[in-house]
């Protein structure tokens, strides 16, 4: 078998001698400026090959004590599909219910899944002891199995990208009824409920962006200095650069990869 580990890492001149070469880090870039999160799909069916090939990428991310705490139910049966629907409708209602006036039509008038549409769905679960009571890397932190698949989630929303498979993140639901309807035990978490298929277009910003629902925030005005009341000063170099488009020059010497033209 192909090792993916196994890939061509020479080394270019000029730059740290473990930097992967400029097409490799285009490439990842530009991925992650085009991931999306995605609710419209064609029903086409995804082949097995390609479902695989992201299920191993997300099998690859880091985790706690190398617990590999994730498993993944793939989602065919459209009866149980139908059983999650409804459950999400109910739920929806209660989440519009945290909205009034204009702000709660406008989130009743936001598609916010593709369960029934797209090709398939996929559960992502965390089984938080599945090597307790011991694991390297954990004492006072409760959540750090619940971090690690989420880890495995956005290494799956990338791998998906590349292939040309959108991913839509359906939050509105509840565990206990997820755990009803697919047999996942108590001491499982769900951690995500996705709907996975082809898509005619990935659009170049966010969904919630384009429909005026939130706005990306400024990454400078993220950044501290030190510590929580550091700020970015005028008179620090990084925080000027995190919004300068010249850092992608040298990665994206043309239009740039999508979004924003980064
Ligand atoms: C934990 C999590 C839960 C989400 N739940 C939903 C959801 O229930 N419905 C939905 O339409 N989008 C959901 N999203 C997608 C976000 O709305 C989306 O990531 C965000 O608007 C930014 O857009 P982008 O992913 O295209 O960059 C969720 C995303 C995450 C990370």
């Amino acid at each position: 078998m192909l090792d993916p580990m196994a890939i061509d890492s020479k080394p270019q001149a000029g730059g740290d001698l473990n930097r992967l070469p400029l097409e490799v880090r285009r490439g990842l870039y530009e991925t992650i400026f085009r991931r999306r999160d995605m609710r419209e799909f064609r029903p086409d069916p995804v082949p097995d090959e390609v479902l695989a090939r992201v299920l191993v990428a997300a099998h690859h991310a880091g985790s706690v004590g190398f617990t590999q705490p994730w498993d993944f139910i793939v989602v065919r049966d459209m009866e149980r599909r139908h059983e999650v629907k409804r459950l999400f409708e109910e739920e929806r209602l209660r989440n519009a219910a945290q909205f009034t006036g204009r702000r709660r039509e406008k989130f009743l008038s936001l598609k916010l899944e593709g369960i029934v549409e797209s090709a398939l769905n996929l559960i992502v679960t965390c089984e938080p002891d599945r090597f307790g009571p011991g694991v390297l890397g954990k004492t006072a932190i409760e959540e750090v199995e619940i971090y690690s698949t989420c880890l495995a989630i956005e290494n799956l929303w990338l791998a998906a990208r590349v292939e040309g498979l959108g991913v839509g993140w359906v939050s509105i639901l509840r565990n206990d009824v997820l755990r009803q309807i697919f047999g996942i035990p108590k001491t499982v978490i769900p951690i995500a409920y996705l709907c996975i298929g082809y898509v005619d277009s990935f659009p170049a910003r966010p969904v919630l962006e384009k429909a005026g629902w939130a706005e990306r925030l400024s990454p400078r005005k993220l950044l501290h200095f030190d510590s929580w009341d550091g700020g970015p000063a005028d008179t620090e170099r990084l925080a000027r650069l995190v919004e300068d488009p010249e850092i992608w020059r040298e990665i994206f010497p043309g239009d740039g990869p999508g979004e924003d033209d980064k």
